[in-house]
């Protein structure tokens, strides 16, 4: 048995450089924190993008960047700026993520970042190809890397590709609008195994397929002359014992061996005990529905006064592509909102909203999830969303609420939570007050069959049903069957 290379535009960490010194953060996003789980388990490189570009690394430091990297298990492609900026801000972030979260009037279809795309694919590519020994598995992740799986294949048809995509697949009719629609579709089908996070996705893609390419399918299975393509949903689970024993750990914590966040926390609970925090994370994207998610909180406070000084709501809001326009007018209309849903609604002793802007340690999560007595998800589409998975699994005593988004992956699995459409305000202030007044033993008949499903479909399973299935049809290929 060979090993495992993992591959996707982003590593597990980070790395920054200050005077000299070369500091590893862990990244955000559900690929990197669920994939991480995946990689310290086993054989495995994982090669990717170290968040620097050429121009940002001293020569001297190379050394000790390429180490820093390699205690992570990882090693990096080198990226220049200008790279940087065709693929990475470019075809990814302004092309291919707005079109596949049916941000239509946000994707940009220019050509030079299509060049750039399709040359750092190469890179990539180039990168998995100098550290393939025979026997190995390629695992390809996200919508940066659509085009790497043929690119490989092209060079090294024995060894098994897996490739999963991590955000939606849009239906045919969004994704016939892409001028390079043909291409992408065939970079990928360079693979084995074609996974998605749910049934949906896997179909539009299948029918994209069809539509476009003309090509047979039946059932799972795609023909493209002698190479059969298996296509399937794998839900991405999370590392569900890592969370729930965080929690455990978090609640055995003596008051001075709380985080400053915590106290902070503790003495708003302290002071008026019937307050109800109501929690929202997500990295600052105009697919999670943020701003919406606060017009709501506006529409709830309105509609339901008695709650005034009773609930707040805490956005942590996490930096994201901020040099990508549409994110930077974002940011600047969630400031705003902000500012003015406070300003209308404060009193000297209740400000309805906290707003972080910024990534928190993994200690810190923790004590926002077991704080909340309400999680509040409302993305407008959303791959998964591992946030709300977290947040049941880190509910050790099963109460909180869950109130999640229909728009979100997840929701296929978390029946158990209070789905809603995010753009009918309406029916989410209904939610906020159902979630507000769910009596105690609802909470925990909810939470108790989310937290089963959860424990047993998690991040390692997931992996390991994507890696069975490879491998089998790797083998049946190889039968021609
Ligand atoms: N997360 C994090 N630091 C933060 C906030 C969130 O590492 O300050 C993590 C969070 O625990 C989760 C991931 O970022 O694992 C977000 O994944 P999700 O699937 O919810 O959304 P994505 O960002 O991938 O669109
Ligand atoms: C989503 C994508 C990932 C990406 C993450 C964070 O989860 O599916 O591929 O890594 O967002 O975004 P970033 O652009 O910072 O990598």
């Amino acid at each position: 048995m060979g090993k495992t290379i993992i591959i996707s535009n982003r590593l597990p960490v980070q790395l920054q450089i200050s005077n000299g010194d070369i500091t590893a953060i862990p990244s955000v996003g559900g690929l990197a924190t669920g994939m991480k789980s995946v990689h310290s388990g086993g054989d495995s490189l994982w090669i990717g993008w170290s968040g620097l570009t050429e121009e940002e690394i001293p020569k001297e430091l190379e050394p000790k960047i390429d180490a820093a990297l390699a205690e992570h298990g990882s090693s990096k492609v080198k990226l220049t700026e200008k790279e940087v900026d065709g693929f990475y801000y470019g075809f990814s972030n302004r092309t291919i993520w707005p079109l596949f979260h049916y941000f239509l009037e946000y994707s940009e279809f220019q050509l030079d970042y299509w060049n750039t795309y399709k040359e750092v694919n190469q890179k990539f590519a180039d990168a998995i190809l100098a550290n393939t020994e025979d026997g190995d598995t390629i695992w390809v992740h996200d919508y940066q890397l659509m085009l790497v799986p043929q690119m490989v294949r092209k060079e090294r048809p024995d060894v098994s590709i897996g490739f999963f995509l991590h955000i939606p697949f849009p239906s045919f009719e969004i994704f016939r609008t892409l001028p390079w629609r043909e291409e992408l579709l065939e970079g990928v089908l360079g693979s084995d195994l074609i996974g998605f996070h749910t049934y949906d996705y896997e179909r539009h893609f299948l029918s994209s397929v069809r539509r476009l390419l003309g090509l047979e399918v039946s059932f799972n299975d795609i023909t493209m002359g002698d190479h059969v393509i298996k296509v399937d949903s794998f839900p991405m689970g999370i590392d569900y014992k890592k969370f729930s024993d965080a929690a455990k750990i978090h609640y055995n914590k003596s008051k001075n061996e709380q985080s400053e966040l915590q106290q902070r926390l503790n003495t708003h609970q302290e002071t008026d005990p019937d307050a109800k925090f109501i929690l929202s994370i997500d990295r600052l994207d105009y697919s999670k529905g943020i701003a919406k998610r606060l017009n709501a909180f506006e529409y709830f406070l309105n509609k339901y006064p008695q709650y005034k000084e009773k609930v707040r709501l805490i956005i942590l809001a996490v930096p994201s592509r901020s040099n990508v326009p549409q994110y930077q007018l974002l940011k600047r209309e969630i400031d705003e909102l902000v500012g003015r849903i406070n300003g209308e609604f404060s009193t000297v002793s209740w400000t309805p909203i906290w707003y972080f802007y910024r990534s928190m340690p993994f200690e810190n999560l923790i004590d926002l999830y077991t704080s909340s007595d309400i999680a509040w998800l409302t993305p407008l589409r959303d791959g998964m969303n591992l946030v709300a998975k977290e947040y049941i699994a880190t509910r050790t005593d099963q109460t909180g609420v869950l109130i999640l988004s229909e728009m979100a992956g997840s929701a296929n699995e978390m029946n158990e939570s209070l789905l809603v459409n995010p753009n009918n305000f309406e029916q989410t202030a209904d939610a906020l007050d159902e979630a507000i007044n769910m009596p105690v033993e609802e909470q925990k008949a909810r939470n108790s069959v989310l937290q089963k499903r959860l424990a047993r479909y998690n991040v390692e399973k997931w992996a390991n049903d994507f890696m069975t299935s490879l491998k089998s049809q790797k083998e049946r290929e190889a039968a021609n069957v």
